[in-house]
């Protein structure tokens, strides 16, 4: 039973439903419930011709947030649609949710997902557009309102319930496409460079303010950026991937403590830190340009 009483996704499915590979039991520690929240394993994907993801493997634990850097085009976009059930990977990729084989499918709706370009329906008021994922799921009107009237102080959005998209700041924006992806509450948290587009001050206010949220409700976050210092400020890991087809270059431990400050980056390990990411990413950001270049 999860903690939202919603339907399990991994459970044991007939043979003739799920890839053989796909139902291979969990390994290392009894899973369930305090290991492993998703583990991929050689998890594989094309598109044609275009290898997305060749050999893919991670393993995330319950209340971690890990972020993930690499050139683009590496398949940090269709790693996240796997996730979220919208791409089935190739046969033979191994996907588990909470220690059980499952197919990608069957996380749709189990995984709150903010896409990269996560547009807010402008004809739709702030509480409209943060209730939008609740209205789907069946949540009567009213009280989706009431629930995201409720959260909008949290997102620094107090007052601007019934305002529209264009009215609001970059910041604010991003700030309901976020409170949409809180209020779809699921155990797994996928958020898609949701910071790319906003401007120095307010991404890094953003970023002090997205950790007070995720300690505050211990959600599992998986956080793709392309900025180092933003991967290694939020990030429990972080994971490089390798340019096309993507897979995992590094993997990064980030000691440093929680509540991490603004000025920890410029302390000595976030420094150090800071260096062995940027090399591990300057290599494959180089392969990826050779390979596109004629
Ligand atoms: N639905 C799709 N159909 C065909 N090719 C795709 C599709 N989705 C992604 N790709 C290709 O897969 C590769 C990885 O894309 P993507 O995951 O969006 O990369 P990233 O998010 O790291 O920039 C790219 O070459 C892209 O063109
Ligand atoms: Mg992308």
């Amino acid at each position: 039973m999860d903690w939202n009483g919603k339907r399990q996704v991994g459970r044991r499915h007939p043979a003739d439903a799920v890839p053989v590979a796909a139902i291979a039991a969990p390994s290392g520690r009894n899973a369930g419930d305090t290991g492993p929240l998703i583990e991929m394993e050689a998890v594989s994907k094309s598109f044609g011709e275009v290898v997305a993801l060749q050999d893919f493997r991670v393993r995330i634990t319950p209340g971690e947030l890990v972020t993930v850097v690499g050139p683009s085009g590496c398949g940090k976009s269709t790693l996240f649609n796997i996730l979220a059930g919208l791409e089935e990977p190739d046969p033979q990729s191994i996907l588990r949710y909470r220690g059980r084989g499952c197919r990608a499918t069957e996380l749709l709706g189990e995984v709150s997902f903010m896409p990269q370009r996560d547009l807010l329906l402008p004809w739709r008021s702030v509480i409209d557009n943060a209730i939008l994922a609740l209205e789907i799921e069946g949540v009567p009107r009213r009280e989706a309102r009431e629930t995201a009237r409720r959260m909008l102080p949290e997102f620094g959005l107090a007052g601007f319930g019934e305002q529209y998209p264009h009215q609001l700041s970059g910041g604010m924006r991003q700030r309901v496409a976020l409170m949409r992806t809180f209020l779809f509450k699921r155990d797994l948290m996928l958020l898609d460079e949701p910071f790319g587009a906003l401007d120095a001050l307010t991404r890094a206010m953003m970023q002090r303010w997205l950790l007070d949220l995720w300690q505050k409700h211990r959600r599992t976050v998986l956080f793709i950026t392309h900025d180092v210092d933003e991967a290694l400020f939020l990030g429990d890991r972080v994971l490089v991937m390798s340019a096309r087809p993507g897979r995992v270059k590094l993997e990064q431990e980030v000691a440093l403590e929680r509540p991490r400050l603004p000025e920890v980056v410029t302390s000595p390990e976030f420094v150090a830190l800071k260096k062995i990411l940027l090399e591990a990413i300057e290599e494959e950001s180089l392969k990826s340009f050779a390979v596109r270049s004629p």
